[in-house]
C-alpha cells in the first residue's frame, strides 16, 4: 500500500512532542511491514535538516492570496529513517527555529498543505491513502475533495489522526481567499462557530478519524474545546488506537544515551547506576526515591499544579524524597517551580528547556514519573517510564487510563482521579511507602517492563482502517 503521512512534527527531524515521535516511527515500522511510506513535512531550519543531506524532487510556486511563495521539496538522499522523507522548503516562511508560535502560523501551515499536495499531484502514482495528522494539516481533506486543481485526489481516502484536539487553527472567513479555488456552495464545510476551524474541517471530509487512544475518543464526545457534537456526529467513522512506542529507540538494553544498558534481568542494579548519575548531576540524594516530571509546562498537562505538590509533598517528606522536573513552557510555572530551588536544594531540581538525551537518563534513573496531566490523548511519556522500569504516577485520564493500571489492583502503577495538589501529593505518599517495599516495587516494575506497547502490533490496527476507507472508494 502507497501511504502518507503529512505532518508538522516527526521525530528526529523537528520535535516539539509526542506527535514527532508518532510520526517518526509509525511510517517506519508500516514500512517494514511491506508498505510504502511517504513523510512529508516543512523544512525548519534544525539540525537534521544542517546535518544531513537532501536532493530537490519538486519545485513550484503557491499562491495564497495574493501573495506567492516559491518553494522546493527536498527528498532526503539516504531513506535512513526507513521510510522517504520530504522536507517542503518555503524559505520565507519555514526558515526559522521555531516549529510553532508565530504570528503568520496560519500562512505557514496553510501553505505548506498547499505545497504538501502539489507534490502528490506532480506524481504519476496516486498514493492508496493519505493520512493527516492534528489541524495543521486539517485543510488537506477539504483540499482534496473540493479545491479543482486536486481533482485527481477526489477519489483518494483521506484520514485524520487527532493527537490533540484542544489546538484547532482556526481562522476568520477574512482569509477564505488563500485556499486554492473551489465551489462556494461547499463553503459551509469550512464553518465551525463562525470561523474556519482547521481540525474541524477535517473531522467533516476526512474517510476516517482516529484518535490516539480508545479512552480520549470517550471523553471527546462530552469534552472537545467546543467540538463534540461534531465528534457525536462522526462517530460511525471514529476509532481510538492506543499509540506504540519506538522500541528500538526506547530500550534500555540498547540506549546510548545512558549512563548503564540494562534489562528486566538486572534492572535494579542498572536504574541504580543511572540513578547515581542523574543526582550527581542534579545534586540530589541516590538513596531516596526520585520522583520525576518530564513534559511541558502546561496547564493541560498539571503544569500548574507541580510547583505547589512539589513543596507540599517536599514539606510533608522533609528530606525523604527528590523531585526533578525537565521541560518548559508557561514561564508563571517555570518561575514558581525555580523559586523552590533554595528551600529544597538537595531534594529539588529543575532543567528549564527540553534535551532528549536527558529525557532518557531520567526514564532510567527515576523511581516514579509524575503525570499529573488534565487532558492527555495518549501520552507516550508513561510508556517509556514503563519500559525501563520507572513507575508511572498517572491521573486517570485520556490515554494514561488506557495504559497505567493502579498496583492496588495488580497493575503497572500508581493512578488517582482528580487534577489537584491532594491527589498527587496522595500518590506520592503511597509511592513513598511503596518505595519501602522493594518485594513490591520490584514486582511493580517487572510488570511495566514486560508491558507490550510495540508499534509492531498497533500499526497493523492503521492499515485496517486505511484497507476499510479504501473499500468505500
Ligand atoms: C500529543 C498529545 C499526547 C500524545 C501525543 C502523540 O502530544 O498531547 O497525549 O501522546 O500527541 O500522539
Amino acid at each position: 500500500m502507497e501511504i502518507f503521512h503529512i505532518s508538522a512534527e516527526c521525530y528526529p527531524v523537528a520535535k516539539v512532542g509526542g506527535l514527532a515521535d508518532v510520526v517518526g516511527a509509525l511510517p517506519k515500522y508500516q514500512n517494514n511491514a511491506g508498505h510504502h511510506v511517504r513523510v512529508i513535512m516543512p523544512c525548519y531550519d534544525t539540525k537534521f535538516r544542517q546535518e544531513n543531506e537532501f536532493e530537490c524532487v519538486h519545485w513550484g510556486h503557491l499562491k495564497l492570496g495574493n501573495f506567492s511563495f516559491p518553494f522546493n521539496i527536498l527528498k532526503e538522499k539516504s531513506d535512513k529513517l526507513e521510510f522517504e522523507l520530504y522536507l517542503v522548503e518555503i524559505p520565507e516562511l519555514f526558515d526559522r527555529k521555531e516549529v510553532y508560535g508565530y504570528e503568520d502560523d496560519i500562512e505557514r501551515f496553510l501553505s505548506f498543505q498547499i505545497a504538501a499536495l502539489d507534490l502528490i499531484i506532480s506524481r504519476n502514482e496516486i498514493p492508496d491513502v493519505i493520512n493527516c495528522h492534528d489541524h495543521h494539516t486539517g485543510l488537506i481533506p477539504f483540499i482534496m475533495l473540493y479545491c479543482d486543481k486536486y481533482q485527481k485526489l477526489r477519489n483518494t481516502p483521506s484520514m485524520i489522526t487527532i493527537h490533540n484536539g484542544l489546538y484547532q487553527g482556526q481562522f476568520g472567513f477574512d482569509k477564505l481567499y488563500y485556499l486554492p479555488e473551489f465551489d462556494l456552495a461547499h463553503v459551509k464545510v469550512l464553518e465551525w462557530d463562525n470561523c474556519i476551524n482547521s481540525l474541524a474541517v477535517a473531522i467533516k471530509c476526512a474517510w476516517a478519524v482516529t484518535t490516539v487512544s480508545p479512552n480520549y475518543l470517550n471523553e471527546i464526545n462530552y469534552s472537545a474545546n467546543g467540538l463534540e457534537s461534531l465528534f457525536n456526529l462522526v462517530r460511525h467513522k471514529s476509532k481510538g488506537i492506543l499509540n506504540g512506542i519506538d522500541e528500538e529507540v526506547w530500550d534500555p538494553a540498547t540506549d546510548g544515551m545512558l549512563e548503564k544498558n540494562y534489562s528486566i534481568k538486572n534492572f535494579e542494579k542498572g536504574k541504580q547506576e543511572n540513578k547515581e548519575k542523574l543526582c550527581n548531576l542534579f545534586n540530589l540524594d541516590p538513596s531516596k526515591p526520585l520522583f520525576s516530571f518530564i513534559g511541558r509546562l502546561l496547564e493541560e498537562k498539571g503544569g500548574d499544579l507541580l510547583p505547589h505538590a512539589a513543596a507540599l509533598a517536599l514539606s510533608e517528606n522533609f528530606q525523604q524524597i527528590n523531585i526533578l522536573i525537565l521541560g518548559s513552557g508557561n514561564a508563571v510555572i517555570e518561575n514558581q517551580l525555580n523559586s523552590l530551588l533554595s528551600d529544597y536544594k538537595g531534594n529539588f531540581n529543575t532543567f528549564i528547556g527540553y534535551n532528549e538525551e536527558l529525557a532518557h537518563l531520567i526514564y532510567a534513573g527515576s523511581d516514579f514519573l509524575l503525570m499529573p496531566s488534565r487532558v492527555e490523548p495518549c501520552g507516550l511519556n508513561q510508556m517509556y517510564s514503563l519500559r525501563y522500569g520507572t513507575i508511572p504516577i498517572v491521573r486517570r485520564t485520556g490515554g494514561l487510563k488506557d495504559t497505567v493500571i493502579d498496583f492496588g489492583d495488580d497493575g503497572n502503577g500508581i493512578c488517582h482521579d482528580q487534577a489537584s495538589v491532594g491527589d498527587i501529593c496522595y500518590s506520592i505518599q503511597r509511592a513513598v511507602d511503596l518505595f519501602q517495599d522493594k518485594k513490591s516495587l520490584n514486582k511493580i516494575r517487572e510488570i511495566g517492563m514486560k508491558t507490550d506497547h510495540s508499534w509492531g502490533r498497533v500499526c497493523q490496527e492503521y492499515v485496517e482502517i486505511y484497507n476499510l476507507i479504501i473499500s468505500k472508494k
